[in-house]
This record gives C-alpha cells, sequence and structure tokens, in this order.
C-alpha cells in the first residue's frame, strides 16, 4: 500500500463535483467583494428574503418543468395510438396558467411588503448624513456640522440613520450591499435613503450606476460602530483638524496651505479652503486614498501628489509639480491628520 496518504478515487470524483459548485457558491463572499446575500442590514435583509423566495420558486419551477419533459418522453404518444380529448386542456390550464398565476400574485405581494419595509426610513430626530456624489469620490457631511469628509461615513450600530444623497455632476448611485439596496443619485435632485446595520463593522459601498473613466474606484466604507464612537466622529467632523507636532509636519502644513493643493483642498482650521476636492483634515485616517484605488500609506500617497493620474488616471487632480525636499514634509503633514 502506498505510504503516503494519497486522495482516494472516491474523493477525487468528489472533488472533481465539488470544486466548481463550492467555487459558485464562494464567489459571492469573498472578503473584498460583499454580497447583497450577506445582509447585515434591515434593508438588505429583506432584499436577501425576497432574492431566496425568488431563488427556490424557479428551483421549483424547473424541477416540475424537469418532471413533466420526462414524463411527457416516457408516455409520449406511439404511432396508431388513439387521442384522448379533454385532460391535456385541464392540465394545461392548471399548470401552465393557474399556478404561475399564484406564483406571480404571490411574489409581487412579496414585493409590496419589502418596499413598504424599504419605505420605512428613520424618525424625524434621527442623523442625517448627506452625501453627495462628484466623479468619482463621494463627499461625506452630517446635518448641522460643518466639516466634511471623504469615502468614509460611519452609522451607530441598530440604529437607522438617515442618508440624503445628491450629486454634484453625473448619474451615480449609491450602494451598500450588504446594509440597503441601490439609490441613484440624480442631478437636480434631492434623493433620501437610510441605512441600518445590525453588528459592528466595516461595509463596503460602490458607485453602481456607469458614470465615466473611474466608475470603478468610487468606492466608499460604511463603518457601523457603537453610538458612542459615532458621535465622536461627529464631535471630529466639527473640530479643526489636528495641528502639526513635529517640524516636518509644519513645513508640509506650509507647503500645503502655501501651494497649490489649498486651491482644492480644505484642511479645516487652517487656510486651506478649497471646495474642488475632498476635504483632507482626516485624510490620514481614512481606509483609502482615491476613493478605493490604493491602500492608504506614505509610498502611495506620495505616489499620489506627484501624480495621481498615473493611480487614477482621468481623475481631476493635475500632476503637482512639489519640490522633491518638500513631498516629504508634505506627506509627513497629512499622514499626521487622523
Ligand atoms: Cu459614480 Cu459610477
Amino acid at each position: 500500500m502506498n505510504t503516503r496518504a494519497g486522495p482516494t478515487t472516491a474523493t477525487r470524483h468528489l472533488a472533481r463535483v465539488a470544486t466548481p459548485a463550492a467555487l459558485l457558491a464562494l464567489s459571492g463572499c469573498s472578503g473584498t467583494a460583499p454580497s447583497a446575500l450577506d445582509p447585515a442590514g434591515a434593508g438588505a435583509g429583506r432584499v436577501a428574503g425576497l432574492w431566496w423566495v425568488l431563488f427556490w420558486l424557479s428551483m421549483a419551477v424547473f424541477a416540475e418543468v424537469m418532471v413533466v419533459l420526462a414524463w411527457a418522453l416516457v408516455f409520449r404518444r406511439r404511432p396508431g395510438a388513439k387521442v384522448r380529448h379533454g385532460q391535456p386542456l385541464r392540465f394545461v390550464t392548471v399548470a401552465g396558467a393557474g399556478v404561475p398565476l399564484v406564483i406571480l400574485v404571490t411574489v409581487y405581494a412579496l414585493g409590496l411588503c419589502d418596499l413598504a419595509a424599504l419605505g420605512d426610513g428613520p424618525g424625524p430626530r434621527a442623523t442625517t448624513v448627506e452625501v453627495t456624489g462628484h466623479k468619482w469620490w463621494w463627499e461625506v457631511r452630517v446635518a448641522g456640522v460643518s466639516g466634511a469628509t471623504a469615502n468614509e461615513l460611519h452609522i451607530p450600530v441598530g440604529e437607522k440613520v438617515r442618508i440624503r444623497l445628491r450629486t454634484a455632476d453625473v448619474l451615480h448611485s449609491f450602494w451598500v450591499p450588504q446594509l440597503m439596496p441601490k439609490t441613484d443619485l440624480i442631478a437636480g435632485e434631492v434623493r433620501e435613503t437610510w441605512l441600518h446595520a445590525e453588528r459592528a463593522g466595516s461595509y463596503r459601498g460602490q458607485c453602481a450606476e456607469y458614470c465615466g473613466t473611474q466608475h470603478a474606484h468610487m468606492a466608499f466604507l460604511v463603518v457601523a460602530e457603537p453610538r458612542r464612537d459615532f458621535d465622536a466622529w461627529v464631535t471630529r467632523l466639527g473640530a479643526p483638524a489636528a495641528a502639526p507636532r513635529t517640524d516636518a509636519q509644519r513645513r508640509g502644513q506650509q507647503a500645503f496651505v502655501q501651494g497649490t493643493c489649498a486651491g482644492c483642498h480644505a484642511i479645516r482650521g487652517t487656510g486651506a479652503d478649497g471646495r474642488i476636492g475632498p476635504d483632507l483634515s482626516d485624510v490620514g485616517a481614512r481606509w483609502s486614498i482615491g476613493a478605493g484605488a490604493v491602500p492608504n500609506d506614505g509610498g502611495h500617497l506620495g505616489g499620489w501628489i506627484a501624480n495621481s493620474q498615473t493611480v487614477k488616471p482621468g481623475n481631476y487632480m493635475p500632476p503637482q509639480p512639489v519640490d522633491a525636499q518638500r513631498l516629504p514634509d508634505l506627506i509627513a503633514y497629512l499622514r499626521s491628520l487622523t
């Protein structure tokens, strides 16, 4: 007998059959691609529930059709057999019209129930987070708070939060697969949706309406956290950015405020008050650079500042003529803004 433990013929066969099935099943739940079938909140839960109802109904109908097909093949009329009248008509009426009617009416009713549940937003006293879509990033504010951040919004766990949506340019679509179905952002309109998370965690969102070259890099993060952490986030949004603590950071701040950066970007509590690009008051704490384009670390930040076109081609930040000696200072300052 072979001393090495090897798979038997049976297990090899099982693996051949099971691997494609497992891959198919896993394709919907990898860590980086959130699935609407892995809901973490009330809104996505309704949609996932309806999805499974439709899935199993489709499976039942498919099985029924296969049974009828097999039956027809086995009991097909032999040449010269007598034709019986009456029965086929009754069968066609029940299986071809009656059953589909019941299924469609049921699905329609379930859809209406879910629609009503999704329309049942937070009360008037709930926190409102204001999100504006830009090509290709998300501006995030909290109603009644002066500051802004980008591509990341926080919500308190277990509470419904109103999300007010606008677009600064073209159509975008706000989608957090694990929390809520899509809501389109339409020029000239203010749309509303809400978010609710049952458990703390980070949930990835994505623009779901093609909006130009960098549509794919228009991602964001929803951080669901305990109420006190959420309140602290709101407080930070209204407060000035962290002051520089080292000489390099101080030089970086000076370069930022006096250079071209301040023409497009704001940092609260400094002279930088640009409104074209994202507010950078907490840029050091963000999960990514360029709305999901690259990780947020010193190297990528430097590359982005020098020439973001190599990182996210087509975005609206032109290459910056930054003095090679100033670049490390700028990076040190921006990294300190947490
Ligand atoms: Cu914004 Cu796609």
